[in-house]
């Protein structure tokens, strides 16, 4: 399926009409993924997925496969879910509970926070040369919590995403409330209808979408 309209006239805000073409056309998901994946801040999981040490889920940034994990002191991760050998994929479940992740291509090893640990035949291979501290897992560059959510950012940046996508409150946004931090309770107090996310200055009012 081919594109047929700019995606300015698939969108009728004043009558609160989008073409469902959007959701379907190939162009747009590539387009989405190289213009808006690659360069904004994503939602990756909820700290209650990963509530003890060792717990993992592996979710998607775009197309990415990526490990969000808490490693035995606690702290909160996100690899990409790539071996540092020859790229294979470290974890091949959706979730549990881990001390290491080890690749099933040639069995290199990972602690929950990202170390390299177990390289067979070590010695004979590399010689005993080869610096573990070197090739840990990749780290997403920018990991930020907000109540319980985890986000992470393919890029360096100074912006987080609670100031770009929540706590907006000029125009009335309130996306989660308290006892969120509980990792239950309501998500959204959003009037039925309307449109979530605006930019900075722009009303939240907007008239219910269709999809037609
Ligand atoms: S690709 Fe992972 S150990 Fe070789």
């Amino acid at each position: 399926m081919s594109k047929t309209l700019p995606i300015d006239q698939m969108i009728d805000s004043q009558r609160g009409i989008i073409s469902r073409e959007i959701f379907v056309s190939p162009e747009f998901h590539k387009e989405e993924l190289e213009k808006l994946f690659t360069r904004a801040w994503l939602f990756v999981g909820h700290e209650s997925q990963i509530s003890k040490p060792g717990d993992f889920f592996v979710s998607r940034m775009g197309q990415e496969s990526v490990i969000l994990c808490r490693d035995s002191r606690g702290e909160v991760h996100v690899f990409l879910n790539s071996c540092r050998h020859r790229g294979m994929k470290v974890c091949r479940y959706e979730q549990g509970n881990t001390s290491l992740f080890v690749c099933p291509y040639h069995s290199w090893s990972y602690t929950t926070d990202g170390k390299l640990q177990g390289v067979p035949l070590y010695r004979s291979l590399y010689e005993g040369v080869l610096n573990r501290d070197e090739w840990s897992l990749v780290e997403v560059p920018r990991l930020s919590l907000y109540k319980g959510t985890v986000w992470a950012f393919r890029w360096a940046s100074d912006d987080d995403p609670a100031s770009l996508y929540f706590e907006r409150n000029d125009n009335g946004i309130v996306v989660a409330s308290e006892p969120f931090d509980q990792h239950r309770e309501a998500w959204v107090h959003v009037p039925p209808g309307h449109a979530l996310i605006a930019r900075p200055g722009e009303s939240m009012e907007m008239p219910p979408m269709k999809v037609v």
